[in-house]
């Protein structure tokens, strides 16, 4: 008897923070039609009763924006055939959304997509250029274009092939990595800030019109709080964008690249991890203010082609 009281009362429990906002709920939750299965992790949950193809209610929207804010990555399986203004109007109802930069210009057939899809592939089209970015390589862990003022505060990406094998997107929770610092570590990081780099993509490629940064103090991108306040949560998380070329504003470059290599081994711990191992018509709705996600490397002579939407973000605030 004792021990079902117990197991009940785990199995409803929720992972609540310091501040009571549940943290990826141990539960199943629905509402009407919509249901949220939160995974094994720190983060991630499935959420089905969504069809991207249809407008969203108001009252879906709120369910979907509070199980975002709960589990960090949201994942929407057996959405096939999903086109790319249907994924722009999907991510739209989520907040106003970025146009793909002019050097992210697409090539290929795929020219007519919408200004608001970035492709992700490693297909080359007919006239001999690769049609998206990324290509087949990993991609190191990352914060998507953390090195502009205004970050994206979420990311929609929908698979329209894949390869066999590999290619998967994990994801890691910033929140738990800032909870698991020491207080020492959260005391001297309280109002330090981190120029992130804009020169070289998560795989490493310098970006058109950037030079080689030889030292990270001269980088060129943003500077932005290591500490993050989330505007809907108001929890702190770590905000670290990415690791190469990084630099702590007002340190000595040997005590920047430790304490940098201190939080980012803390981040990249593999308990706070959750993987995205993608079928077909799955698409994922991440949040870009507290998790990092890396994308593993696949066989180059496969094809995958993603769409990526971006929905527009705020200042980043320490
Ligand atoms: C990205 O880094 O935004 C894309 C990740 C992926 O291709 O899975």
């Amino acid at each position: 008897m004792v021990f079902w009281l117990y197991a009940l009362v785990l199995s409803t429990k929720e992972h609540l923070n310091e501040k009571g906002f549940a943290m990826n709920k141990a539960t199943d939750t629905t509402n009407g039609g919509l249901k949220v299965v939160p995974s094994q992790n720190l983060l991630g949950a499935d959420i089905y009763g969504v069809n991207l193809k249809l407008p969203l209610s108001s009252e879906d929207k709120q369910f979907i924006e509070k199980a975002w804010a709960d589990n960090l990555v949201l994942r929407f399986r057996g959405q096939e055939n999903v086109t790319p203004q249907e994924l722009t109007q999907f991510s739209n109802a989520l907040g106003d959304l970025d146009k793909r930069p002019v050097r992210g210009t697409v090539n290929g057939g795929y020219n007519d997509l919408p200004l608001e899809i970035n492709v992700i592939s490693n297909i080359i089209g007919d006239d001999g250029k690769p049609i998206g970015g990324l290509g087949s390589y990993e991609a190191d862990w990352h914060t998507d274009m953390s090195y502009v003022d205004i970050p994206p505060k979420g990311c929609v990406l929908y698979s329209v092939e894949i390869p066999p094998t590999g290619g998967n997107t994990s994801f890691v929770n910033m929140y738990e990595a800032y909870n698991r610092l020491s207080d020492k570590t959260k005391q001297k990081i309280a109002n330090l800030k981190c120029i992130h780099d804009a020169s070289k993509n998560s795989t490493g490629e310098l970006r058109q019109g950037f030079t080689e940064v030889t030292d990270p103090r001269n980088a060129v991108g943003a500077s932005h709080p290591l500490v993050r306040i989330h505007p809907v949560t108001q929890q702190k998380c770590l905000f670290l964008g990415r690791r190469k070329n990084a630099y702590i504003v007002g340190l000595p470059l040997n005590e920047s690249e430790e304490l940098l290599d201190e939080l980012w081994a803390a981040s990249t711990d593999p308990e706070l991890k959750w993987t995205q191992v993608w079928q077909l018509g799955d698409a994922i709705l991440w949040d870009n203010r507290c998790t990092m996600h890396q994308r593993d490397s696949f066989d180059a002579s496969s094809r995958r082609l993603m769409y990526r939407t971006q929905i527009r973000g705020e200042l980043v605030m320490g």
